[in-house]
């Protein structure tokens, strides 16, 4: 199974419904790298002209590289589409984000988007969310005080850590605490005790934002919407 060719028939599929003139929120990770890639070729062949408001510092520096304009979501006054990655996919489209630290923004840009649409590898859709750990972006300030809270509720928490064994640190220079929950039994539950928590800033929970899934495999791609 070659997981990297999944992600890239996904990129290029998804690179077809960006048009002209429009404004696209661009996601973050390995597979968006991919969508990039092939947004840059078009912009190069084609002279595409979009506006790209990039999800994270590393999708902002590769869409530059490639020729792709972009500027900051508090430069534009809307946008029209935006493909992003996803962690985990239930069978009833609500997803995992946040595994790659930058889901704070991608849930401001997905929640100001006229459309999203989603692309991953076949290896991400599961019939239920929860054996992907669902990510928190948590401030410092407090924080090993929510981390006992999290734990006392049975959430399974673990920091998130870096190669030296320090906090892994968002845009925001916030920590990611992981809630380690296997199976999540009813999403919108959750979401609604996690929105409450002090000390959360957000969560990777994104229920009811996509519009459209593009899976991607490895001698074609099927879509959802
Ligand atoms: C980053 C994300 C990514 O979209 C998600 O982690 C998927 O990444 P990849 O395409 O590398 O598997 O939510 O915060």
């Amino acid at each position: 199974m070659d997981k990297e060719l999944m992600k890239k028939v996904a990129g290029q599929e998804a690179v077809k419904y960006i048009k002209d003139g429009m404004t696209v929120g661009l996601g973050t990770g390995s597979t968006v790298k991919y969508l990039l890639d092939a947004l840059g070729e078009r912009v190069a062949k084609e002279g595409l002209r979009i506006i790209g408001v990039p999800t994270s510092n590393r999708s902002a520096k590769r869409a530059r590289d490639l020729g792709i304009d972009v500027k900051s979501i508090d430069d534009v006054d809307h946008i029209d589409l935006t493909i992003d990655g996803a962690d985990q996919i239930d069978e009833n489209f609500q997803g995992i984000k946040g595994g790659g630290v930058a889901h704070l923004r991608e849930k401001i840009v997905a929640i100001n988007s006229d459309r999203n649409i989603w692309i991953v590898d076949a290896t991400k859709m599961a019939k239920n969310l929860g054996s992907f750990p669902l990510p928190l972006e948590v401030t410092p300030y407090g924080s090993t005080h929510l981390f006992k809270r999290l734990d006392d509720m049975g959430y399974h928490p673990t920091f998130r850590t870096n190669a030296k064994g320090g906090h892994v640190l968002t845009h925001a220079d916030n920590y990611i605490i992981d809630l380690n929950l296997g199976y999540i039994e009813h999403p919108h539950e959750l979401e609604t005790i996690l929105n409450n928590m002090t000390g959360i800033v957000e969560h990777g929970l994104f229920l009811d934002v996509v519009d459209m899934v593009i899976v991607g495999y490895e001698d074609h791609s099927e879509t959802f919407d």
